[in-house]
C-alpha cells in the first residue's frame, strides 16, 4: 500500500484526547486507586447499606459491637465500634484484613484513629502476617483518650521487614490493665502507605503510575452509573465528598458495595492535575438508575448544585465555592472545559456557556438531534468487528462528540449484551479493534474531543465487570497492564495537532497521519486488521515536503497467533511484543516497512 501524505489541508485540533472514565466499580476506587488500606474504616451506612463490622476481628476474644450510643464522632459518622473486654490485664484489641490483604513493605505508613473512653496506657498499632502472625512493624501511641470525648490519635509506622505476600492485617491493641472504662469506642481507623506525589488522603502509587504511563489527557468523573445513583434519593452528591474525612457520609454505591467518599471531588481533581489531564465533569441530571425522573419543577435544586460544583472547580478564590476550595488547600482554580449533563440519560438539549463545552449524555446515534453548540457522548462496548464496520461513522457528523466510554468487550460472532458474556480480560484482537476505532476518531479530531477507555480498573477480588484496562489486587505484583493498555499507550504517546490528508484507501490498513505543532514531529498511526490470508502488509509512505533521508522511529506492536490471548494477572506474562526500529526515507523520500496482520504501528519523525 502506498500512502502519500499531503503537507496541509487536514483538520486542525487542540490535540485528540486519549483518556479514561473512572467510577467506583470492581473496587476500583475504595480498595483500588484510593490508597486507604483499612476496609470499613468508619462503620458507615447509606441507603441500602447497613453499618457492619465487616473486615474487623477481635484480637483476644473481646466483644466487638456497633455502637450508636453517646455523642457520635460526627453527624456523618454516627456509628462506632465498641470494644469491650472481659480481661483485666494483657493486650486486647482488634484487627482488620483490609481490601483482601495489605501490602507491607519497609516504608512509612501514616495512620490515625479516633477513640472515646477512659484509658491511660499506650495503643500499639501493628502490621502482621495473617498466616503466621509474624509482626513486620509496630508503633506505640500514647493514649490521649478521655471518658466522654472523641480524641484523634495519629502515628507513623515503619515496618522493619517486607512481608513475603499481601495476606497481612493491621491491628490496634491496648492494655486491659490501664482501662478505667469498661470498653472503648473507636471510629475512622485509617492507614495509608506512601501515596502518589505524597498527597495526604491520596492515591496508590503503582496504579497511578500505570495510568500515567499510558499518557491520558482527559478524565471523565465521577462515572458512569455512579453519578446517577440507584435512585433520586442516593445520587452522588459532590458536597458529601469534600472536607475532613469525619464529615463525609458514605455514598450508596451502585455496583453492590458502599463507598467511603474518601475519594472525593478534590481528590479526583488533584489526581487529574497530577497526571496533566483535562476534565470532563459529569453533573447529575435528576435521573437515576432505577428510572427515577425528577419533575421539571423540582430540577432547580440539581441545577444549583451543579453550578456550585462548577464554581468549586473553576471559581476565583473569593467566590463562595472557590473560597471553600481555597480553604481546602487549592486556591488556584482548575481549568474546566467540558461539562456533561448526566450519564446515558439520553438527554438531547443542553444549555450553553461561552467557556464550557456542554456535552449531552447521548449521541446523534442514539436517535437525538443535539442542538448547537452542544456536543454528544457516544458509548460503545463492542466486538472488534464492530469498530471496523464503524470506521467512517464520524466522518460526516457536524456535532462534536466525546467517545465517553469504549472498550472491546465481546468476541466476534454475536455474543453481545444479550448473552452477557464479557471476555474475562482484554485480549489482543480486541485491542487491535480499539486501535482501529481510535484511529477513526483521531482522523476526525476537529469534532471528536477524545476517547475514554471504560471502566479503567478492576480489583481482582471483585467482579462487576471484567474488561478493564488495568487489573490489580493488594499485592502490587498483580498490577497488570492489559493488551489494551499497550495499544492505547502507543497511540496516545504522540498527539497530533493537525491531521494531514492522505491518498490511499483504508482496509486492511487503517491509519491517520498528521503533525504536532509543538514538537514539529510528523506522525503516522496505523492498525492492520484482517488482512487477506493474514499476510503482512507492505507500506510505503511519503510526506509531502519532507527532506529525503529523514529518519523516523517505527514502533510495531504484535500479539500471539491466537488473537484471544490475554495478559493474565495470575501469570504476569505480557503477550504483547514491541519492536522498535529506525526507518530512513530513500532518495524518493519514501519510508518502506511491512506491518503484520493484527498489528498496531506508530511512526514518527521530526521535520529536520
Ligand atoms: O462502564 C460500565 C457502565 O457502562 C457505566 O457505568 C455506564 O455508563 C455504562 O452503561
Amino acid at each position: 500500500i502506498h500512502i502519500s501524505i499531503d503537507s496541509k489541508g487536514g483538520n486542525v485540533t487542540g490535540g485528540f484526547h486519549y483518556g479514561l472514565l473512572h467510577e467506583d466499580i470492581d473496587n476500583s476506587g475504595d480498595g483500588g486507586l484510593y490508597a486507604e488500606l483499612i476496609r470499613n474504616r468508619a462503620f458507615q451506612s447509606s441507603k441500602g447499606y447497613e453499618s457492619s463490622l465487616d473486615g474487623w476481628y477481635p484480637v483476644n476474644g473481646e466483644n466487638l459491637s456497633l455502637s450508636t450510643s453517646g455523642v457520635p464522632l460526627s453527624q456523618a459518622l454516627s456509628t462506632s465500634m465498641n470494644v469491650a473486654t472481659g480481661s483485666t490485664q494483657g493486650q486486647v484489641g482488634f484487627f482488620n484484613d483490609g481490601y483482601w490483604g495489605m501490602d507491607v513493605k519497609v516504608q512509612t505508613y501514616h495512620g490515625s484513629f479516633w477513640v472515646r473512653g477512659d484509658y491511660s496506657g499506650y495503643f500499639t498499632a501493628s502490621l502482621q502476617s495473617n498466616i503466621t502472625g509474624e509482626r513486620f512493624g509496630l508503633a506505640r501511641v500514647k493514649s490521649q483518650s478521655r471518658a466522654h470525648e472523641w480524641v484523634e490519635h495519629e502515628f507513623t509506622l515503619t515496618p522493619t521487614k517486607n512481608a513475603p505476600n499481601s495476606n497481612n492485617t493491621f491491628a490496634i491493641t491496648f492494655d486491659a490493665g490501664a482501662m478505667k472504662s469498661a470498653s472503648l469506642d473507636f471510629n475512622l481507623i485509617s492507614l495509608f502507605p506512601p501515596t502518589f506525589k505524597g498527597r495526604k488522603n491520596g492515591m496508590r502509587i503503582d496504579i497511578v503510575e500505570a495510568l500515567e504511563e499510558f499518557h491520558p489527557s482527559l478524565f471523565r468523573l465521577p462515572g458512569g452509573n455512579m453519578l446517577e445513583g440507584s435512585s433520586n434519593a442516593s445520587w452522588w452528591n459532590w458536597k458529601d465528598s469534600i472536607g475532613p474525612l469525619k464529615d463525609r457520609p458514605a455514598f450508596a454505591g451502585v455496583w453492590g458495595y458502599q463507598q467511603t467518599n474518601g475519594l472525593g471531588l478534590l481528590e479526583y481533581l488533584e489526581f487529574a492535575e497530577d497526571l496533566g489531564m483535562d476534565l470532563v465533569l459529569a453533573v447529575y441530571a435528576g435521573l437515576s438508575l432505577n428510572g427515577d425522573v425528577t419533575p421539571k419543577d423540582q430540577l432547580q435544586q440539581f441545577i444549583d448544585n451543579a453550578m456550585d460544583e462548577i464554581e468549586f472547580i473553576r471559581g476565583p478564590p473569593d467566590s463562595k465555592w472557590g473560597a471553600v476550595r481555597a480553604k481546602l488547600g487549592h486556591p488556584e482554580p482548575w481549568k474546566l472545559e467540558y461539562v456533561e449533563i448526566g450519564n446515558e440519560d439520553w438527554l438531547a438539549g443542553a444549555p450553553s456557556d461561552p467557556d464550557i463545552q456542554v456535552i449531552s449524555s447521548g449521541s446523534v446515534y442514539d436517535g437525538y438531534d443535539i442542538p448547537s453548540p452542544g456536543a454528544g457522548d457516544y458509548h460503545l462496548y463492542a466486538e472488534p468487528d464492530r469498530w471496523i464496520s464503524e470506521f467512517g461513522l464520524f466522518d460526516n457528523v457536524e456535532t462534536p462528540h466525546l467517545i465517553g466510554e469504549m472498550a472491546s468487550t465481546f468476541p466476534n460472532g454475536g455474543t453481545g449484551w444479550g448473552s452477557g458474556v464479557l471476555r474475562p480480560f482484554p485480549w489482543w484482537g480486541g485491542a487491535v479493534g480499539e486501535a482501529v476505532a481510535l484511529i477513526s476518531y483521531e482522523r476526525n479530531a476537529d469534532r471528536i474531543i477524545g476517547a475514554l477507555y471504560a471502566p479503567i480498573l478492576r480489583n481482582m477480588n471483585r467482579w462487576q465487570w471484567s474488561i478493564t484496562m488495568l487489573q490489580f489486587a493488594a499485592d502490587p505484583a498483580m498490577t497488570t497492564r492489559s493488551t489494551s493498555w499497550y495499544a492505547w499507550e502507543l497511540l496516545a504517546a504522540h498527539p497530533i495537532t493537525e491531521t494531514l490528508p492522505a491518498s490511499a484507501d483504508i482496509n486492511p490498513l487503517y491509519y491517520v497521519a498528521g503533525k504536532n505543532e509543538k514538537t514539529q514531529a510528523h506522525v503516522f498511526k496505523a492498525a492492520v486488521y484482517n488482512s487477506t490470508n493474514g499476510a503482512s502488509v507492505p507500506v510505503s509512505l511519503t510526506f509531502d515536503g519532507m527532506a529525503v533521508g529523514t529518519t523516523a522511529e517505527l514502533t510495531v506492536l504484535t500479539g500471539p497467533e491466537d488473537p484471544y490471548e490475554v495478559n493474565n494477572p495470575f501469570t504476569g506474562v505480557n503477550i504483547v511484543k514491541t519492536a522498535k526500529t529506525t526507518v530512513k526515507s530513500d532518495n524518493n523520500g519514501t519510508f518502506s516497512f511491512s506491518l503484520p496482520n493484527l498489528s498496531i504501528a506508530l511512526a514518527f519523525g521530526v521535520q529536520p
